[in-house]
């Protein structure tokens, strides 16, 4: 295989080819590098060339897509969102310039921040005969599926003839006035209406917990956690939520329905519904007295489908930089808050015997970014059912960004994998009473 290097401006470029020998023939195929030197082999000629196709049960050896978007070193542990370290981001930055970040490639300039937020303020209201959808659930319905089908349904409110960015900005708008409608009708309260001159993660919060019979006021602290955990969990380059968006928009469909496909890939527990889990696991860890060995026993147990829940990571196979991030942030942010979680104790404990476990270690299996986020929802006073629809809140800018690639990307075409069929050979279908 040869492989000759990347161009001045960081972009990829076909360098080099692969030989690859079947049926006694040698077929060769380019060598695409990245602009951090990530080596694909082209293989969307070999079906044409030898019959044969390639087959990665999970596409985890599959590339899809170029994108420009985000960058993952899972060995080393490095995140960037456009070339810019997570830690900074996290340490520094707004959701909001991070959602145009993502979007619009740069980060904006003081005038680009302002109108951006601008726009962003127009949009916060949902229509008004939407409130009457939140009427027919059932109030046990999972949060997850209520935002799922509102999103879809945005697309019967809006035209698809219409600028696409409007779009963008409507979904970053309206998604946290959706969310928290669902959480307050889970509870029985009113629905509290956007407060545009508040920020971002201050409005979100104040639409959540504040009462019209009573004066809130969203902490600071409170604020500076969800920013960053926004920031955490925008994006992460061709996960299962994402490739999902991805696929959905590839057939042509709206924005609304692909972002809508997202959240509901998003909402499996080995995906995001992984941070709900993690607490379910935590309170069962602790009500049967701390017996970590019984958890950390059926995690390791091939019979049993149990795994410990925030632990693993498809890409990430030394540490998530997101957990270290959040490990450190859950200290913090519970003593800010005066909290005393046992929970929080227990996580740490069970993180310490994991990382001395042989099994885990073979594996390379470390806490990923769902493993402390949950602890510091709870701290935020977020119900748990609540956990997964804040990561599809934090999500929703990379999901946007990929689309929006996705839909200008001249090697697009509609996503459709192939098989290998193992299934029965031609046979005649028989009468129902010859069977
Ligand atoms: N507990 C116990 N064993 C595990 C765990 C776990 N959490 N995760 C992986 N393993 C084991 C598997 O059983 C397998 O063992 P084997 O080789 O003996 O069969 C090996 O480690 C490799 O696991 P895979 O399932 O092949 O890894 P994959 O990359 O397909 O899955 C995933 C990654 C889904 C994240 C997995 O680690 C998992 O299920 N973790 C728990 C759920 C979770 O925390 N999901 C959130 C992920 S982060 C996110 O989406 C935001």
């Amino acid at each position: 295989m040869a492989v000759i290097g990347i161009t001045d401006e960081g972009e990829t470029e076909d360098m080099g080819v692969a030989r690859l020998n079947l049926d006694d023939q040698e077929y060769e195929f380019p060598v695409i590098v990245g602009s951090e030197g990530e080596v694909a082999i082209q293989s969307h000629a070999l079906r044409s060339l030898t019959g044969a196709i390639t087959l990665d049960p999970g596409y985890g050896n599959t590339g899809s897509c170029r994108s420009a978007i985000t960058f993952i070193d899972g060995e080393q542990g490095i995140l960037r969102y456009r070339g810019y370290p997570i830690e900074q981001l996290a340490e520094e930055a707004s959701f909001v310039e991070v959602c145009y970040l993502l979007i619009y490639g740069e980060l904006p300039n003081e005038e680009e921040l302002e109108d951006f937020r601008a726009r962003l303020r127009r949009h916060t209201l949902i229509h008004e005969d939407m409130k009457k959808f939140f009427e027919a659930y059932p109030p046990t319905a999972h949060p997850m599926a209520i935002l799922s089908s509102m999103i879809s349904s945005l697309a019967t409110f809006y035209s698809e003839e219409e600028d696409v960015d409007l779009h963008v900005v409507r979904l970053i708008a309206k998604l946290p006035t959706i969310a928290s409608f669902s959480y307050k009708k889970s509870i029985g309260q009113p629905f509290v209406y956007p407060q545009n001159d508040l920020g971002y993660a201050e409005n979100f919060l104040n639409m959540m917990f504040s009462v019209p019979c009573e004066d809130y006021e969203p902490p600071p602290v409170l604020a500076r956690a969800l920013n960053m955990l926004l920031i955490l969990h925008a994006d992460h380059e061709q996960n299962c939520s994402t490739s999902t968006v991805r696929m959905v928009g590839s057939s042509g469909a709206s924005l609304f329905a692909a972002i809508s496909a997202g959240i509901d890939a998003l909402s499996g527990p080995l995906h995001g519904g992984a941070n709900q889990q993690v607490i379910e696991m935590l309170e069962a860890i602790r009500d049967s007295g701390d017996d970590f060995s019984e958890f950390v026993g059926r995690a390791k147990d091939r019979n049993d489908p149990f795994r410990l829940m925030g632990f693993g990571h498809r890409v990430y196979k030394n540490f998530d930089p997101r957990a270290s991030i959040l490990k450190g942030a859950a200290d913090e942010v519970l003593a800010e808050l005066g909290v005393d979680d046992p929970l929080l104790e227990i996580a740490r404990s069970l993180e310490d015997v994991a990382l001395r476990d042989q099994f885990f270690v073979d594996r390379k299996l470390y806490p990923n970014v769902d493993f402390y986020s949950g602890i510091i929802y709870r701290a935020m006073g977020l119900p748990t059912n609540m956990f997964t629809v804040m990561f599809a809140l934090g999500r929703l800018p990379g999901w946007l960004a990929h689309w929006k690639e996705m839909s200008v990307d001249p090697d697009n075409r509609i996503n459709r994998p192939r098989q290998i069929y193992t299934g029965a050979g031609a046979r005649d279908y028989l009468p129902l009473a010859d069977r």
